[in-house]
């Protein structure tokens, strides 16, 4: 190049060179994925990611589908014994409307955890710390889970499916999914093994109305 090429000043070619060298650091430094990792120094308490992460969990509404719950002339009201459990394995959804979903709707039960649309019937996963719910899962597995949405952390499996909003909380910091995570392992644990979903090509047969 030729900024290298300063003939009879040798100590030009140094600074050219050292000029060059600190531009490429600084914009690897800005191209630095890790920009999300918080120094040691300022990393939270395990009890400071629970707190904040229930925080989170409450205001961005993981409830709102995960947690089972009751009709009242005011709308649906958590169970509070229940929170995060997801579709409770004994229920059963109501009469299906699959004439309403051929003219575009979505529909969901009265406790907003089982939703039928394009992709077949999903039902809200049961996210507490039982077994049955994250409770032999790692942060590993968890990050897959949210960051590419993929079923049970598994890179292998299945997709998983609306209205499951992973790809907002894909967006969510390092810092922030940890702490939903270390908050949900912290959970009561509810035992409740959420069914498969239903394919879309079975919603005819289960045509009630
Ligand atoms: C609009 C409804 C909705 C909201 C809001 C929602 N979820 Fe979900 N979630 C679902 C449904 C439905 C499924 C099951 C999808 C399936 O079977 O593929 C699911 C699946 C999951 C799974 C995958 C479980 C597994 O076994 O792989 C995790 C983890 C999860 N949700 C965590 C959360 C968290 C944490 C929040 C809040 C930050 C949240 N969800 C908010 C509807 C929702």
């Amino acid at each position: 190049m030729k900024i290298f090429e300063s003939p009879g000043v040798p100590g030009l070619k140094i600074r050219f060179f050292l000029l060059n060298l600190s531009c490429c650091l600084i914009i690897i430094s800005c191209n630095n994925k890790d920009y999300q990792k918080v120094p040691e120094e300022n990393k939270m308490t395990l009890q400071d990611s629970i707190q904040h992460g229930e925080y989170l969990v409450k205001t961005i509404g993981c409830h709102d589908c995960h947690s089972p719950k009751t009709m009242t002339e005011r709308g649906p009201q958590e169970i509070p014994e229940l929170a995060l459990s997801g579709y409770l394995a004994d229920d059963s959804i109501p009469p299906l409307s699959v004439e309403a979903m051929k003219n575009g709707w979505v529909l969901m039960n009265d406790q907003l955890t089982a939703f039928a649309g394009p992709w077949g019937i999903s039902y809200s996963s049961n996210i507490t710390s039982d077994d049955t719910g994250i409770g032999t899962w790692n942060m590993e597995r968890w990050k897959t889970a949210i960051r590419k949405g993929k079923l049970k952390g598994d890179n292998n499996g299945r997709m998983i499916l609306p209205p499951m909003p992973w790809q907002n909380f894909a967006k969510l910091t390092d810092e922030d999914l940890e702490s939903i995570f270390k908050y949900l392992k912290s959970t009561k644990p509810v035992k409740n093994a959420v069914p498969a979903p239903v394919s879309p090509v079975k919603l005819d047969s289960l045509k009630t109305v």
